[in-house]
């Protein structure tokens, strides 16, 4: 056996993990309960479910904001429990790329500076910060944008700023928690297409969403409801 290659770990391995929440004294509510998750580099995955039924909570685990109260998870091996804050603040800047309903774009800054924040958290310089946004910026076709205030951008225009922003770190890991809920049909295939695109240069997406046509587009579809899996399927997109 020696000399053969190792598989890579799977970039989330969630096990048998729980999240409660202990609004007050007598009460226990359990968001997550008991869920085991892996998903594999360069998949394409759907979270689905109701309101309430865990996917915010499962989302914030995922991407290292929250950690479960029980279970373990890794990211691409990485047991995060034993890890401080500051390195995972590290850790989830370089591999994940977050993508919000509401966009979560700076209000008083250009588009620029917005796509720009990470990479001055990153480390990079004032010229390599610049022309790496700008390229980002174009990739979302934001180019001729650039300058605008994101109050000056439709809510398509803001959430593109937002994936460029993503993914300006060259993230392996794009989470994106209902990214078409507030957009138009129009917005909304334009924001699918460049998420699929993302997954065909190989990087892993997780999409949350409520609906069934925007899930479709994933090649694995995981519904939760009450905290739990309840069906973890590929899609006939799989099979295309
Ligand atoms: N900070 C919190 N305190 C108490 N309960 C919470 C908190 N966050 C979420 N919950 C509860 O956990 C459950 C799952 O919430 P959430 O993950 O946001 O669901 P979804 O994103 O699917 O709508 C819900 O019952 C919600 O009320
Ligand atoms: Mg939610």
């Amino acid at each position: 056996m020696s000399g053969a290659a190792r598989p890579r770990p799977p970039v989330i391995d969630i096990r048998r993990a729980s999240r409660t929440y202990r609004p007050s004294e007598d009460v226990i509510v359990r968001a997550l309960d008991d869920v085991t998750l892996s998903i594999a580099n360069g998949e394409h995955v759907a979270i689905m479910g109701s309101s309430g039924s865990g996917k915010s909570t499962l989302m914030n685990i995922i991407g290292c904001l929250d950690t479960p109260t029980a279970g373990e998870y890794r990211l691409d091996g990485i047991d995060v429990r034993h890890i401080a804050e500051d390195d995972l603040s590290d850790l989830r800047n370089r591999k994940i790329g977050f993508i919000f309903q509401s966009f979560n774009l700076v209000p008083r800054t250009s588009a620029l500076s917005n796509v720009e924040l990470p990479l001055a958290y990153a480390g990079l310089g004032r010229a390599e910060r610049h022309r790496r946004a700008v390229d980002a910026l174009q990739a979302v076709g934001m180019g001729d944008r650039m300058e605008h205030y994101p109050s000056e951008l439709s809510g398509g225009q803001q959430q593109r700023v937002a994936v460029a922003r993503a993914i300006v770190c060259n993230p392996s890991l794009i989470l994106a928690d209902e990214p078409t809920g507030n957009l138009d049909s129009h917005s909304t295939a334009d924001v699918l297409q460049i998420l699929d695109d993302l997954n065909d240069d190989g990087r892993t997406v997780v999409l949350i969403t409520h609906e069934v046509d925007v899930a479709a587009r994933a090649r694995r579809v995981v519904r939760l409801g009450d905290g739990r899996i309840l069906e973890d399927r590929v899609t006939a997109q799989a099979a295309a």
